[in-house]
């Protein structure tokens, strides 16, 4: 919970969560969220929303991970991933996701991982394809389109 002021500060940037949330995320919002990825950890071994942390300077700078969803029936594990916008356009967003990619197979030994992605988040898309993930399809997902990109041990 010491991450929640941080947090909170990442999510009050209107480009940062642009594409992720539909509207702005109070601080009450933002506890109930961190208190659900900090249960999540316990239920859910391996999974869950992680703090992102700098590490020349210890500076809590985004927050990642891997999180389980039913998708159109389907058990499906995304790769996400948010950064405060200081850090952008570093190769830090792919370095992260290569990472968690990599925990995911290698770690969890998980058979495939997506990411879901709003078809303007074009930084996002690139760090997908960075990834050697390939599209799939656009879905609805209520929230307006969404485009599914998807990676298997195969690929
Ligand atoms: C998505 C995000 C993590 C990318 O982080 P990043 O550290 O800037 O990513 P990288 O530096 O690794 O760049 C990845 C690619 O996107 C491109 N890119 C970065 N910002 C871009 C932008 N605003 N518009 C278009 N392309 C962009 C880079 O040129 C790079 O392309 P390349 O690998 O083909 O050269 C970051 O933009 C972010 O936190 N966005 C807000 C949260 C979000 O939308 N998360 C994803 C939800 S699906």
């Amino acid at each position: 919970m010491d991450d929640l002021d941080a947090l909170f500060a990442l999510y009050s940037d209107a480009d940062v969560k642009k594409y992720v949330y539909s509207e702005a995320m109070t601080h009450e919002e933002t506890k109930e969220e961190l208190e659900w990825a900090i249960k999540v950890y316990a239920e859910q071994p391996g999974f869950g929303l992680w703090a992102t942390i700098y590490k020349e300077t210890g500076e809590f700078i985004g927050r990642c991970g891997l999180l389980q969803w039913t998708i159109e029936e389907r058990p499906e594990v995304e790769v996400t991933y948010m950064l405060s916008k200081k850090y952008w356009g570093q190769g830090l967003g792919t370095e992260i996701a290569q990472a968690l990619m990599q925990y995911g197979f290698e770690q969890l030994k998980l058979p495939r991982l997506i990411c879901c992605i709003d078809k303007e988040n074009q930084a996002s898309i690139n760090v997908a394809t960075n990834l050697g993930m390939i599209f799939e399809k656009e879905m609805d997902t209520g929230e307006g389109p969404e485009l599914l990109y998807s990676k298997t041990l195969v690929d």
